[in-house]
């Protein structure tokens, strides 16, 4: 089976082409338009730049996947793109331009939850196992960690989701960006931090002169609270202004940040874990790109379950990308025509800002 699909629920415009073969995928191609440099000075994204970005790098990018590609009705079996949660300006292009496909070429059309996508990025070919099983069996514990999202989600068979612990107000990868902008770093936060935290965590002998709080680690639920933590590097910074001008203190505050995430984000997936054993614990969502996150959650997980086994995706699949919503898609496809429910009207597929994981 070959998926075309298209992810446009942020500020990245992506578009892949993925090769199923039972439960295998490989992706053929996959193309991501960065609109970094346009939302950069805003600090953030702007919803309606986003969508205007992708109006104008969609048809392009499309037309120049299609004839590298080769890509024509005949050749393509589904077309998957991401129906939610997202900005809503950004995700109706998206969605718009996977409609108009499916109907022109006669093909069926699946909307998937751009969490699954981060999920189902363990799926792809690429996949690092950290152990010598390589397939991933469930049940299945997954962190997955964005800019949008930070959850903890069980799942006891494919597609089926239940959030075990959230957080109850900014999102990880939000908190990177937010302490980011403190610091006068650029946009995304993630890999500023990350970068200027690795200053320090390569040298032989690290001193940190500041302490921040790991809000909830000790909490007997399994959700995350990151928007306390982004207030105390705040307070910190306000009371030692010297951090803005030296680059040494500003990286020590990096590393103490970074720690800081990382610790309540291992902590809680391994208390998880205990509560309900799963045979493989996966990560995903761009702050899995975080290597720090990635090597310490490897550490964890093989010290406290060394039978249990643990996935991430390659870092290119971390981040946003429209393979992953292809992986994801196909599973929906399959499950939705097993049990004769798949809906093969293009028209009713609509873009869900709020779309739910269910
Ligand atoms: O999944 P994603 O690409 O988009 C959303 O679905 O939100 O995640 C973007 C988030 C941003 O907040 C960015 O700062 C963070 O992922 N991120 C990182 C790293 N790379 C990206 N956070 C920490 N370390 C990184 N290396
Ligand atoms: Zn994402």
């Amino acid at each position: 089976m070959r998926i075309l699909s298209i992810e446009t629920s942020c500020d990245d415009t992506a578009v892949a082409l993925v090769k199923s073969s039972k439960n295998n995928f490989s992706v053929v191609d996959s193309l991501v338009s960065s609109q970094i440099k346009v939302h950069a000075p805003f600090g953030g994204v702007v919803p309606n730049l986003a969508a205007r970005e992708h109006l104008r790098n969609l048809p392009l990018m499309l037309k120049s996947f299609f004839r590298r590609n080769k890509i024509s009705s005949e050749n393509i079996d589904l077309v998957a793109v991401t129906q939610g949660p997202g900005l809503i300006p950004a995700l109706l292009v998206g969605t718009n331009a996977a409609k108009a496909l499916a109907y022109a070429w006669k093909k069926p059309l699946v909307g998937v939850h751009h969490i699954a996508g981060h999920i189902y990025a363990n799926f792809i070919d690429q996949l690092i196992p950290t152990s010598d099983v390589r397939e991933i069996r469930f049940p299945i514990l997954a962190l997955i960690v964005s800019g949008g999202h930070t959850e903890l989600i069980l799942m006891k068979k494919h597609l089926d989701y239940q959030i075990v612990g959230e957080t109850l107000d900014d999102a990880a990868g939000e908190a990177f960006d937010k302490v980011a902008r403190i610091l006068g770093l650029g946009y995304p936060g993630g890999p500023e931090i990350a970068a200027r935290a690795a200053q320090i965590l390569n040298l032989k002998f690290k001193i940190l002169n500041f302490r921040l709080p790991r809000p909830m680690i000790n909490s007997q639920d399994l959700n995350f609270s990151f928007s306390g933590l982004k207030t105390a590097a705040l307070y910190t910074v306000r009371d030692n202004p010297k951090i803005l001008k030296n680059k040494k203190l500003e990286s020590e505050l990096c590393v103490e940040f970074q720690q800081a995430v990382v610790d309540v984000l291992v902590h809680k997936t391994i208390q998880a874990a205990k509560k309900y054993k799963p045979k493989s614990i996966l990560l995903g969502g761009g702050v899995s790109a975080n290597e720090e996150l990635r090597k310490q959650l490897c550490k964890a997980v093989k010290n406290n379950f060394p039978n249990t086994s643990y996935f991430i995706p390659d870092t290119l699949y971390s981040l946003d990308n429209a393979a992953m919503i292809a992986v994801a898609g196909c599973y929906q496809f399959k499950l939705a025509r097993n049990k004769k429910k798949f809906d093969n009207n293009w028209k009713n597929l609509e873009a869900d800002a709020d779309l739910k994981l269910l």
